[in-house]
């Protein structure tokens, strides 16, 4: 979704803003654009298309001298990509600029009323419909206008705004956008996401909802929407800076594959104690615990895909039941909470606007909610009643790996603990899983290293058409989280099924040659699995099957086999994912698709 980064100091402000949008790129965008006063006026370029088309519209920034400073990378919303929808956007004297991430729901009704009193829009924007407003509102009195267009407007914001008659400030805003602010002894600077300053300072304030601030080039204040200053506490930083870097990989999917050992590592081993799994964050005693009737997951993407391999284990493992929902639905579709139902929400970025959604739905509804989320103060992390970090570090690439890794060990923790409390899992057969789990780092490292294998095969299905995934149980959730890798950077056209549900009208898509990659890795639904493939296969499908090593039965059926190592079938979905991811980075790669900024996507999906 939209970058935003400005910049007020002592430095020139242009390339200031060029490099921190390009540690926004990972977001997704289709145009860019900045605002810089030259001493005299706001000077603004903007243009569809990638970043470097603004760097070299403004020679690296020099064309736009300045200190004072906003840019912008627009994911389009409200009209096309295009340079006069392109951020920033002016009231008709060119005398405020404005950058918006977000939507503005009644942006119609107060563009009528702006054209009724003599207003003019040039773009198909929401965020134009911004910059009319505060010039109608000002009236010398920049926070006054501000906050009174707070007052007018509904949908989510996260903004940045300068104004030529106070060009020793600028502002930024949010409300359900994320939005950061930081100094250091140069100046001050705004930005969407963290890596975009940490360059060049590690200390960040978090801007909440509905709140305002006043940057100069050496101080910042705090608004409420009311004008209120208010005091607040900045957070250190500690992210490794080379953490947010490509270090030498060609991608930065690739790089987050690798660290995916590390990752779960991570996530894991702080939360094993004398053999016992201990999440201090979950806040919940262990009658609590037995008091769970049902839960209730919700999440987008791929950390919905971690969430239908949660049902199965928390299912089998707790004998909880459990729901699991996409986010955009579940707001939606008054979900039924009856009392006892734990909801946990799950997001990398903890800042999706439909998972954010549903975690005020149900507090509202008067549950309390748990999210597993990796971005460290981020808006699910700052709202949720407790919170469970995946500690995944930054990942940039737009397709998740380690990110989804990390939130499946949360996962299997959670089922895990609720299973030992609630006497579900003996004694041996959870010292039995803790050995499992410890065994997954050094598992996932080898099955990276034979990536050349994988390569070679995905060389061989560039110029495929469509693409199957099919499995069982968890199996199928590991099918849903390959396919979405293999088309979301491809652009190959794949699908998921339930196995056993193929022959219900899909398998009419098999064609000679049609690339069916089976997922086999429960031994109780091993059988079965295989019979499906083999009616693909008597249907012409070329058949790849990920399986557990020793089952060499399931070569009567595949033409192609990749095993992986053994390892207790309630975490199969963190092995048999690495050839899959491979398998979509290397035919993505093969086709010369942008593998870490697949078009139309953006990494932290900000509005629903
Ligand atoms: O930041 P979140 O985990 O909430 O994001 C959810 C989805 O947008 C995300 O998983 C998406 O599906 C990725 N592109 C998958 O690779």
């Amino acid at each position: 979704m939209c970058g935003i980064v400005g910049y007020i100091g002592k430095q020139a402000a242009a390339p200031v803003i060029l490099e921190g949008l390009s540690k926004l790129e990972y977001r997704g965008y289709d145009s860019a654009g900045m605002a810089v006063f030259n001493g005299e006026t706001i000077q603004i370029k903007k243009s569809v298309g990638r970043l470097k088309v603004l760097e070299e519209l403004t020679h690296g920034g020099a064309t736009m001298p300045g200190n004072v400073g906003i840019g912008h990378t627009r994911w389009a919303t409200h009209g096309a990509p295009s340079d006069v929808n392109s951020h920033p956007h002016y009231n008709a004297s060119e005398t405020i600029a404005v950058v918006h991430n977000g939507i503005i729901e009644n942006y119609l009704p107060l563009k009528e009323k702006l054209v009724s009193k003599g207003y003019q829009f040039v773009s198909d924007t929401d965020t134009e419909v911004l910059a009319h407003l505060i010039d109608y509102y000002y009236k010398g009195n920049p926070l006054e206008a501000i906050t009174k267009v707070m007052h007018r407007v509904q949908g989510s914001y996260a903004l940045g705004i300068m104004f030529a008659e106070h060009p020793d400030q600028i502002f930024a805003v949010r409300k359900d956008s994320p939005l950061i602010v930081g100094q250091n002894e140069d100046g001050c600077f705004i930005a969407s996401d963290v890596p975009a300053i940490l360059k060049y300072t590690r200390k960040v304030y978090f801007i909440e909802n509905q709140e305002v601030v006043r940057l100069r080039a050496d101080h910042m204040h705090f608004y409420t929407v009311d004008e209120e200053e208010i005091t607040k506490e900045p957070v250190t930083i500690d992210w490794d800076a080379d953490a947010a870097e490509k270090g030498g990989y060609e991608h930065f999917m690739l790089k987050e594959m690798y660290e995916q050992p590390k990752t779960v590592t991570d996530t894991l081993m702080p939360r094993i104690k004398d053999n016992d799994i201990v999440i201090e964050e979950l806040g919940m005693s262990d009658d609590e615990i037995k008091a769970i009737k049902k839960i209730f997951i919700v999440a987008c993407g791929s950390a919905y895909h971690t969430g239908v391999t949660a049902k199965y284990i928390i299912e089998g493992a707790a004998r909880i039941p459990v729901e699991v929902d996409v986010a955009s639905e579940f707001r939606y579709r008054k979900p039924i909470l009856e009392e006892g139902t734990m909801v946990v929400v799950i997001s990398q970025s903890g800042e999706t606007a439909d998972t954010l959604a549903a975690l005020r739905e149900s507090q509202k509804l008067g549950h309390k909610v748990l999210g597993i989320v990796n971005v460290v103060g981020s808006s699910i992390a700052r709202e949720a009643d407790n919170v469970m970090y995946t500690w995944a570090g930054p990942e940039i690439a737009v397709a998740t790996t380690k990110a989804y890794s990390a939130q499946l060990i949360a996962l299997y923790l959670l089922a895990m603990k609720f299973g030992k409390v609630r006497g579900q899992i003996d004694d041996a057969t959870f010292i039995d899983m803790l050995e499992s789990l410890k065994k997954l780092p050094s598992q996932i490292e080898m099955l990276l290293s034979n990536k050349e294998r994988i390569q070679r095969f995905a060389n061989r299905y560039v110029g495929a058409k469509d693409v199957f995934f099919i499995g069982r149980g968890i199996d199928y959730a590991i099918s849903m989280e390959g396919s979405l890798k293999l088309k979301e950077i491809s652009y190959i056209h794949s699908e998921a099924y339930a196995a056993g549900e193929l022959k219900h009208g899909t398998i009419s898509l098999i064609e000679e040659g049609t690339l069916v990659a089976a997922v086999a890795t429960q031994d109780a639904l091993f059988q079965k699995t295989l019979s499906n493939m083999v009616e693909v296969k008597a249907r012409g499908a070329f058949v790849l099957a990920v399986t557990n090593e020793g089952n060499t039965d399931i070569e009567k059926a595949a033409d192609y086999v990749i095993y992986i190592p053994k390892t207790h079938p309630y975490f199969t979905n963190s092995l048999a994912i690495i050839p899959l991811q491979l398998f979509g980075y290397y035919v993505a790669v093969g086709k010369g698709c942008d593998v870490d900024k697949p078009r139309n996507l953006a990494k932290s999906v900000t509005v629903e």
